[in-house]
């Protein structure tokens, strides 16, 4: 949450700092700010709204060839200029931007104010350049150093001070940031995306590090109790094609992605499975055969559709490999006090591996001693490194707010996962050959359905054109329907709501009008009578219905009615789920585009949430 950029070097920074914020925008996009330092001190430019707005606004005399900018998405006061980053001690001495959360921001906000310093802002960012402007330490690292130490939270931060015009500082702690190597210019950066068009050399900070960055290079430091300690850290090279982060030919980032999925389920499944041995080689997770018969229960922790496809993930392990299975939203683990079993398996599942709940929640089970593994999109990222072993879903960079290509990725992961646990227990070599046939057609399977696209787009019209719906579904279905529900709520802003199918009798059926249409999965599986007759009960009342199911399933006098029907191939029973969520994607999709919204940037939300 929240999008950090810096450049220090021989060219104009500001028209970098507004390069860098636009591919940074997803996330976080209630206001964009920059500042530069130049001859004749620091100026400060930011706005609420987008960063192209900014952009366009520059004053014109805006030189200066070191500068931070800053995307928000608003924790601390509302969306406004004000409350915009960066902030400044006021004076014109010190700007800085800041990514996370300053938990004691009201008693040092206080603490200043008694002092007589007037804050102009409602955030918690504010404080720091206020306290650094004081600092009576001599160099910009130990002003730095002494702030941070009086800070109790999360933050990404980078700090440009008028005394010291050669160098950026910045530090992590819970927000990543990386330094990125140029010729004769350095970057900072929360993410990747923003300096990947302009180097590639790049080194990431780990939490308690600072860094100062000249144009000539960097060096870093561990926030020790007595001060910043210079340590060794050397950038690397990273193998990232820079397209990967562009829209090209697409209107938008989520559609690009969807259709990204076959590429990407190939990618996910390549080189890990062992048609031989009817089982999967996953190198990260540093599990042995005796490891794995051990664990008694796999417990999948993640948020919002990281949570859904968590749940799709653990029916699928207990149907595959017979180990009891369930997910849990990772943000309300640790609040419950969880027992934390050594036989259970830890999966954290996230697309960033950086949200923080989900993060939080990795620290908790380590704590109390358990195993925890991570299926995580993003290398090197914070929930990664925290597990320290898991799957990888290389899915490629994940750009748009609403996750496609990264959810079907972790279906697959938990596939994998499923068939090394079965094979080292009673999953027989016919089956594990079986389900590996199935997976190897999945990606053909998901194209297929990304081709029905144009036939979706009327059912899409008429769901934009409803003020709230159900999505039904059962067992396997249900997390099916939750993650379809999430999808329209997120960017077609429709009220949705998930239920299972068998519980619409006990209260929700009350809601069914003939305004009220109802997402219905059905796939053709031992329940499919029994969910083709509550459909009846909605179509009694005369709720409509969209009902996505496979080719043959007979919905009888139903289709007479108003229902319209979306089929998906056939797969295994157990993969079912993933190919039932790809239409509802598409329809999420749709609807959100005839209501013409901004798909990639829905209101009040971020990629990423970096934030409890
Ligand atoms: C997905 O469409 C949502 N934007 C959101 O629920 C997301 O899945 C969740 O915040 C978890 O993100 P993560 O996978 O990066 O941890």
């Amino acid at each position: 949450m929240c999008g950090i950029v810096g450049y220090i070097g021989t060219q104009q920074a500001a028209p970098l700092l507004i390069e860098g914020l636009s591919r940074l925008e997803h996330r976080g996009y209630d206001s964009a700010g920059v500042a530069v330092g130049g001859a004749t001190g620091l100026r400060v430019a930011k706005k609420a709204g987008r960063v192209r707005d900014l952009g366009e606004g520059l004053p014109k005399r805006f030189s200066g060839k070191a500068g931070i900018g800053h995307t928000r998405w608003a924790t601390h006061g509302p969306a406004n200029d004000v409350n915009a980053h960066p902030h400044t001690d006021g004076k014109g001495l010190v700007a800085v931007v800041h990514n996370g959360i300053i938990d004691n921001a009201a008693a040092l906000r206080a603490a200043l104010s008694a002092d007589g310093v007037e804050l102009a802002s409602d955030t918690d960012t504010e404080v720091l350049a206020h306290m650094v402007a004081a600092s009576e330490q001599e160099s910009l690292e130990d002003k730095v150093a002494e702030v941070l130490s009086r800070i109790e939270g999360t933050y990404g931060v980078a700090f440009l001070h008028a005394d010291f015009p050669d160098r950026i500082v910045v530090a992590r702690n819970g927000s990543p940031l990386l330094v990125g190597v140029g010729e004769k210019e350095m970057f900072v950066a929360s993410d990747l995306a923003a300096v990947v068009r302009y180097t590639t050399t790049i080194a990431h900070l780990d939490d308690g590090e600072m860094a100062t960055v000249t144009a000539g290079g960097f060096t870093t430091y561990r926030l020790d109790a007595t001060g910043p300690a210079a340590i060794e850290r050397r950038a690397q090279s990273v193998d990232i094609d820079p397209d990967a982060y562009e829209a090209g030919e697409h209107e938008s980032f989520m559609l690009k992605e969807m259709y990204e999925q076959p590429a990407g389920a190939e990618s996910v499944l390549r080189g890990r499975l062992d048609e031989r041995f009817g089982t999967s080689h996953l190198g990260g997770l540093g599990l042995d055969a005796r490891d794995l018969r051990e664990i008694k229960r796999v417990k999948l922790l993640g948020c919002g559709s990281a949570y859904y496809v968590g749940q799709m993930g653990a029916a699928l392990i207990e149907e595959l490999a017979r180990v009891p299975a369930d997910a849990e939203a990772a943000s309300e683990f640790r609040y419950r006090n969880p027992i934390i079993e050594p036989d259970t398996l830890y999966v954290a599942v996230s697309q960033s591996g950086e949200t923080v709940d989900t993060l939080l929640a990795v620290q908790e089970i380590k704590r109390k001693g358990g195993r925890a593994i991570g299926v995580v999109n993003v290398v090197g990222s914070a929930i990664a490194r925290e597990a320290g072993r898991g799957i990888y879903l290389h899915a490629g960079p994940e750009v748009a707010v609403a996750s496609t290509k990264a959810l079907t990725n972790m279906f697959l992961a938990f596939a994998l996962l499923a068939l090394q646990l079965g094979r080292v227990r009673d999953l027989s070599l016919a089956q594990g050959k079986e389900l590996i046939a199935a997976l190897n057609e999945l990606p053909g399977q998901i194209q297929q359905i990304l081709d029905t696209a144009d036939a979706i787009e009327p059912i899409a019209q008429r769901i934009a054109a409803a003020e709230s719906l159900f999505f039904i579904g059962r067992v396997r279905g249900f997390p099916v329907a939750r993650e379809g529900a999430q999808k329209l709520k997120e960017i077609s802003y429709r009220h949705a709501e998930a239920y299972q199918t068998s519980e619409l009798k006990h209260g929700p059926l009350a809601l069914i009008t003939p305004e009220l249409p109802t997402v219905a999965i059905v796939p053709d599986d031992e329940l499919v009578e029994r969910n083709v007759a509550a459909l009846h009960e909605i179509a009694a009342r005369g709720g409509p219905l969209v009902v996505v199911t496979h080719p043959g399933v007979d919905l009888g006098e139903l289709e007479e009615g108003d229902c319209s029907r979306i089929e998906v191939p056939r797969s295994l029973r157990a993969l079912d789920p993933i190919l039932l969520t790809i239409p509802l994607q598409i329809l999420a999709y749709q609807a959100a585009q005839a209501l013409g919204l901004d798909i990639d940037k829905p209101r009040n939300l971020a990629k990423s949430v970096t934030v409890e």
